[in-house]
């Protein structure tokens, strides 16, 4: 069973410059919340308490400040700062101490997922006993992202944005590792673009056919807010569902206490925390 959990939160951001000259990428509002809010609370769904964040190097205290009390949410929250974006499997360099003898799960800082039984979904890739599994989705622009070719439902290959259509099932920012990642990432050696690749790691647990995938389903949403065009959409994609339904999608308040991790007297110290809201409105109701 996996029970922890990493999000890679740091990157320069650039395409979002200048919004992101000041201010890292994952703290810029999507709709009502911050952005870093999303992959935290999908973590959270999938019943992960342990949760270590990486960071861009000095940029530590604004996410202290913007993150609720971790005690608010009845889990433990790690920090590690990366000097560089030095690619995605640096996550389980950096991570080594925090993962230990754990399995984990990586989630990407900017990734947005939406989906009926989302939970059941994510609650089964956690049962993971060795091996990976990765989420896939299917997209309209796979050049974006990494994608994979699967025969029979298996997976056979992966590609790391292919100029020529490849597949059109995106690798989403989602993975579930056991343990022989952090072996695995420590050697990879870095790409043309000077990074350490995804899908060169994934390709390790591909080679062992220990590469398992699992499928967000038709009706999920799956937004990688990369630019800002992705930033808009993902807005109102939430503005939408919040409006129309009355409750809000990553409310991490509302997830620790379905999931009994807090008590009433926490969501009273969040509102204390959040001030005066519309957030804190919607906690309220919750009591
Ligand atoms: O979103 C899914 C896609 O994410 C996958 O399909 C691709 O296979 C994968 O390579 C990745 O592609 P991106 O081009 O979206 O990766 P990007 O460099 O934008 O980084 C994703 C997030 O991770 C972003 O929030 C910044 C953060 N990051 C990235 C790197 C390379 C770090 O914190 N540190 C890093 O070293």
């Amino acid at each position: 069973m996996i029970k922890k959990g990493i999000i890679l939160a740091g990157g320069k951001g650039t395409r979002m410059s200048p919004l992101t000259k000041a201010v890292n990428k994952q703290l810029l509002p999507i709709y009502d919340k911050p952005l870093i809010f999303y992959p935290l609370s999908i973590l959270m769904l999938a019943n992960i308490r342990d949760v270590l964040i990486i960071v861009n190097k000095g940029q530590l205290e604004q996410y202290k400040k913007i993150l609720p009390p971790k005690n608010n949410l009845g889990i433990k929250i790690t920090y590690v700062e990366q000097k560089s974006p030095n690619g995605l499997p640096e996550a389980f360099i950096l991570g080594e101490k925090f993962i230990g003898r754990s399995d984990v799960a990586l989630i990407l800082g900017d990734n947005f997922f939406y989906a009926q039984s989302l939970s059941k979904i994510l609650k089964s890739c956690t049962k993971l006993s060795s091996g990976a599994k990765i989420m896939l989705h299917k997209v309209g622009k796979p050049e974006r992202y990494g994608v994979a070719k699967i025969k029979n439902r298996k997976i056979i290959n992966l590609k790391e944005k292919p100029k020529k259509f490849y597949s059109d099932l995106a690798v989403t920012g989602l993975y579930f590792f056991d343990n022989k990642v952090i072996k695995y990432s420590k050697s990879l050696k870095p790409s043309k673009r000077g990074e350490l690749e995804i899908v060169d790691l994934l390709r390790k647990y591909l080679k062992n056919n220990r590469l398992k995938a699992e499928y967000l389903g038709r009706g999920g949403a799956w937004l990688d807010t990369g630019s800002i065009e992705d930033f808009y959409k993902t807005s109102s994609f939430v503005s939408a569902i919040e409006n129309q339904q009355g409750f809000k999608i990553a409310c991490l308040e509302e997830i620790s206490l379905n999931n009994n991790w807090i008590k009433k007297n926490h969501i009273l110290k969040a509102i204390k925390f959040y001030g005066k809201c519309e957030y804190s409105e919607y906690l309220k109701k919750l009591l």
